[in-house]
């Protein structure tokens, strides 16, 4: 039936109604929270490109985790800025590693009422900055997997809820579900950052987590923006190798993989607002360009409606500030 008979402003004027026809909800259980804990005492240093957000030693990270949950936002996913790097990242395996440290601080403080989810990579550890070990002047695949394996059963251990590699190596999932069920943690589930692209939306990361590639870039690991296809086939092989929760990244600019992966796929999808894409929010809202909140909830929106189950984001206490207060 066409106009005039059919109107759709009629279920647009009444405000009531229009809540109540509401397709896409953004829930604060929906939220996770990266946050970046640093060696020292009492230390916060703020990311300069990410306003509102600071490298925090263990005790200040503890007491955050605090202000978090009583924001309503429940999950945290932790990256390390450790006090020394090597050439294949093995000070991130170590038990005294310092994303391990946080983890078991936060566990003792706040028991299982914050879920921990550990980011595994080693670029935040090695001192050329790549994900793996270098052979040849690029990252080798099947080397890389071992430190990776190391890296998880050391974070499972310390006592992580979920384990999230985020390197973009072949066969990681497979080999960390390995290592984590010989070792008795059978029960940890891996949410694998399964289509990664090599995005230029990463920069504010990497001055926040130190983990910038000090020669040539991403490219022979994460993946090319152009495809799509291939990340069906990431994410499928993902699956496939044991993966519980499936990972787009970065959102905003690959809204369409993360519905067609929510098409294609029956398994949680979780996508990660990167640190530009609010980096960029947080510059044009403090020149006043834009409305912060405005955006910002409809970028969250925008999220879920492509079909995202769970939405990684430095937003998430902002988010969950406005959510409760809607209520
Ligand atoms: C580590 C990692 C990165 C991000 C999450 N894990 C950086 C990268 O791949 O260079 C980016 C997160 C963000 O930009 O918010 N591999």
């Amino acid at each position: 039936m066409a106009f005039p008979v059919s109107r759709l402003r009629r279920l647009r004027k009444n405000p009531i109604l229009r809540t109540m026809i509401s397709e896409t909800t953004v829930r604060v259980d929906d939220l996770i929270l990266p946050l970046f804990v640093c060696p020292g005492e009492n230390k916060i240093t703020p990311i300069l490109s990410m306003p509102g957000h600071s490298q925090m030693s263990v005790d200040v990270i503890v007491e955050e985790c605090g202000r978090i949950l009583e924001t309503g936002v429940k999950s945290v996913l932790l990256f390390g800025i450790p006090e020394t790097k090597d050439e294949h990242g093995y000070v991130a395996c170590k038990e005294d590693g310092i994303v391990q440290k946080a983890i078991r601080a936060i566990r003792e403080k706040f028991l299982n009422n914050i879920l921990i989810v550990a980011d595994v990579c080693n670029c935040e550890y090695t001192t050329h900055g790549h994900c793996g070990t270098i052979v040849d002047g690029d990252v080798d695949n099947d080397l890389t997997l071992e430190t990776l394996a190391m890296q998880s059963l050391s974070l499972a251990r310390a006592g992580a809820d979920v384990i999230a590699p985020s390197d973009m190596m072949d066969g990681r999932v497979q080999k960390i579900r390995k290592v984590l069920d010989e070792n008795g943690l059978y029960n940890i589930p891996i949410m694998s950052y399964a289509a990664k692209y090599a995005s230029g939306f990463y920069g504010p990361f990497r001055e926040a987590a130190g983990s910038a590639p000090k020669f040539g870039d991403r490219k022979t690991y994460q993946m090319n923006p152009c495809n799509s296809d291939e990340a069906m086939r990431e994410i499928d092989l993902d699956i496939q190798e044991g993966a519980d929760i499936v990972m787009i990244k970065p959102a905003l600019s690959y809204l369409d993989i993360i519905h067609r992966a929510k098409d294609t796929f029956n398994i949680p999808i979780a996508a990660y607002n990167v640190s530009g894409e609010f980096s960029m929010v947080k510059a044009a809202a403090a020149n006043g360009w834009i409305d912060e909140e405005k955006i910002m909830m409809e970028i969250m929106t925008s999220i879920k409606r492509a079909g995202a189950d769970i939405i990684i984001t430095y937003f998430a206490k902002e988010v969950a500030t406005i959510l409760n207060r809607s209520k």
